[in-house]
């Protein structure tokens, strides 16, 4: 766990230009600095970067957000790796609050500089063996390519590790996956006579390796075991070489092996990554949705690449968006995407990529398979999969457009077929769709309250939020943001509320507010905005008021109230302030 306070600190340190800048090339604007969007594509610039605010917001696509928060959507890391790139970024040393994690701490730094040092140790061993050199011409790698990938040669033999690390012996060794501990303590090396495929993390580090033999042998690749760095589940190969491919093609290609890689890259197709010999997991999904628009899986033309294609849907559907689109590729049986790259080109496998099957589309053709659907029979086996599927599509026109085409290959009515689901048609969905319109343009007076407090914190100092009165989940938003800016100190940035509110159940309220269009161009709030937002909480007060009185009245008419309810009624409905 990283403690709270020390985001907290970490923004102060932080200057949000200065992070972005190191992704994207920002040119100031008056307050603002502003670029193209790395988050969608266009030609004039819509992205814009507040720094006294240390915000960012697009007003093309809405995307916002805080340094932390940019380093994530940019990068795919996860909020502890995003901590960790930006602490490095200005210095800082996170701290870590048990004991058990500063010694994971620590182990963590030694692994990483153990491993880039075994890599620096493959490379020059690759150079140095014609035979592998050889192999990997002979696969159609250029030295270049080799180079960009980092790719290096363990040799045969079982202690050649010692020439890189003097004490062969250390714990350390076997902890990063290196060295074996065999019987009676003898130590030997993980990989032997293997060309080396080093795994990055988002940052470039290496975190582990994939061996390769060289011509037939077993296994056809061994994987450094999971490691405090190395999780098979969150990582993909080649994504450190990929990133920017990614972002500008706003397009990720998903394959299954190291070679797949490194073979499309070769190519000139470089925003290929692949999964490490596991099957895709929802932090893969997770991770690819957040940097491109499109994710297309290219599966091995045979079983076990459909079995894999398959797996990958069921894992996909509850993270599918209206606006992202997820597809699958199916090679030719027997091919895979190095084969079919190096025998047919780059453009013929782009043209696959064009014909790639959507998900919605397989998730009907997997639904479908093996089912009799001329019968009615089937036609239910049909319907009750479809339904337990159905069921996890949030992405509201994705669900509804799949819903009637499962209502059409069932040959049930839409109507029909919201009964089977267990929603009330007519009045669910009309509600549903209100709800809906709602979240895109929150216009309740505290939402645009809200916004003018995260804009100008310096606001909290205006009293009269509804206290005790406030129950509605944008009025506890108000509140709680109020307070925690009144016990900063110093004053926070909008950043530093964003952060702290991260994860807890006002974020999303907070989301919404900033999404409306709010012209945050002083750098303190005026002396109109400070009136406007005075005369707001005096409403909403007023209001907060309103609906308590009425709230008592009606218990009243049930039942007895306590004393001081009977008080507070009377204070309410005399009109007195509220404590
Ligand atoms: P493939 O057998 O499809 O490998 O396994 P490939 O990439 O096409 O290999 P080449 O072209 O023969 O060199 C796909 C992935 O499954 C994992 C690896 O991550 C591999 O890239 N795998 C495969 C293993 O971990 N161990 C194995 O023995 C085989
Ligand atoms: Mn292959």
């Amino acid at each position: 766990m990283i403690p709270r306070d020390f985001i907290q600190t970490l923004l102060g340190r932080v200057d949000i230009v200065d992070t972005i800048e190191r992704y994207v090339p920002l040119k100031k604007a008056g307050v603002n600095y502003v670029a193209r969007c790395p988050f969608h594509s266009e030609k004039t610039p819509s992205f814009s970067v507040n720094p006294a605010r240390q915000f960012y917001y697009c007003f093309g696509c809405g995307a916002s957000g805080t340094a932390l928060g940019f380093i994530m959507e940019y990068t795919g890391a996860g909020f502890v790796e995003a901590v960790h790139e930006l602490a490095q970024q200005v210095g800082l040393e996170v701290p870590v609050e048990a004991a058990s994690g500063a010694v994971r701490q620590e182990a963590r730094l030694d692994l990483a500089e153990i491993l880039r040092r075994a890599a620096d140790y493959f490379r020059a061993e690759l150079k140095a063996s014609p035979a592998a050199i050889q192999y990997l011409k002979q696969r159609g790698l250029t030295g270049a390519i080799a180079a960009r990938f980092g790719l290096g040669y363990a040799p045969p033999g079982w202690r050649n590790l010692a020439k890189a690390f003097p004490d062969y012996e250390m714990p350390s060794l076997v902890e990063a996956g290196l060295v074996i501990a065999g019987e009676e303590g003898k130590r030997y090396d993980r990989f032997r006579d293997r060309v080396m495929f080093p795994i990055l993390d988002s940052r470039g580090e290496v975190i582990g390796f994939g061996g390769r033999v060289i011509g037939v042998g077993e296994p056809k690749y061994l994987n450094s075991p999971e490691t405090p760095l190395f999780e098979k589940g969150r990582e993909l190969y080649g994504l450190a070489q990929a990133r920017r491919a990614i972002r500008d093609h706003q397009r990720v290609v998903v394959v299954e092996g190291y070679m797949d890689v490194v073979a499309l890259a070769q190519a000139g197709v470089e925003n290929a990554v692949a999964t490490l010999g596991t099957a895709t997991s929802a932090i893969h999904v997770q991770k690819l949705l957040r940097m491109a628009d499109t994710v297309v899986f290219a599966f091995d033309g045979d079983q076990a690449g459909r079995n894999a294609a398959q797996r990958a849907l069921e894992v996909a559907l509850p993270y599918l968006a209206d606006g992202k689109q997820v597809s699958f590729l199916f090679l030719p049986e027997g091919e895979d995407p190095d084969t079919y790259v190096r025998g047919q080109g780059a453009e013929a496998f782009a043209q696959q990529l064009r014909q790639a099957t959507p998900a919605s589309e397989f998730l009907l053709e997997v639904l479908t398979r093996g089912v009799e659907m001329t019968r009615a029979e089937g036609r239910a086996r049909f319907l009750q999969a479809a339904q337990q599927r159905l069921s996890q599509i949030t992405a509201p026109a994705l669900s509804l457009l799949l819903r009637n085409r499962v209502a059409t290959l069932a040959q049930v009515t839409p109507t029909d077929l919201e009964h089977l689901m267990g929603r009330a048609p007519v009045a669910g969905s009309s509600q549903r769709s209100q709800s809906v319109a709602e979240r895109a343009a929150p216009s309740s007076l505290s939402a645009r309250l809200l916004a003018c407090l995260l804009h100008y914190p310096e606001l909290a100092r205006i009293e009269g939020v509804p206290g005790d009165d406030a129950v509605l989940p944008d009025e506890l938003a108000l509140q709680h943001v109020a307070d925690f800016i009144r016990h900063q100190e110093p004053p926070g940035t909008l950043a530093g509320i964003l952060e702290h509110f991260r994860g807890l159940p006002e974020a999303s309220h907070l989301q919404q507010a900033l999404r409306r269009e709010f012209p945050a161009l002083e750098s303190s709030p005026t002396e109109q905005l400070q009136e406007i937002y005075r005369e707001g909480l005096g409403r909403l007060s007023a209001m907060a008021h309103k609906r308590a009185g009425k709230a008592l009245l009606d218990k009243a008419r049930v039942q007895p109230l306590s004393p001081e309810e009977a008080q507070r009624l009377q204070e309410l409905t005399l009109g007195k302030p509220a404590k």
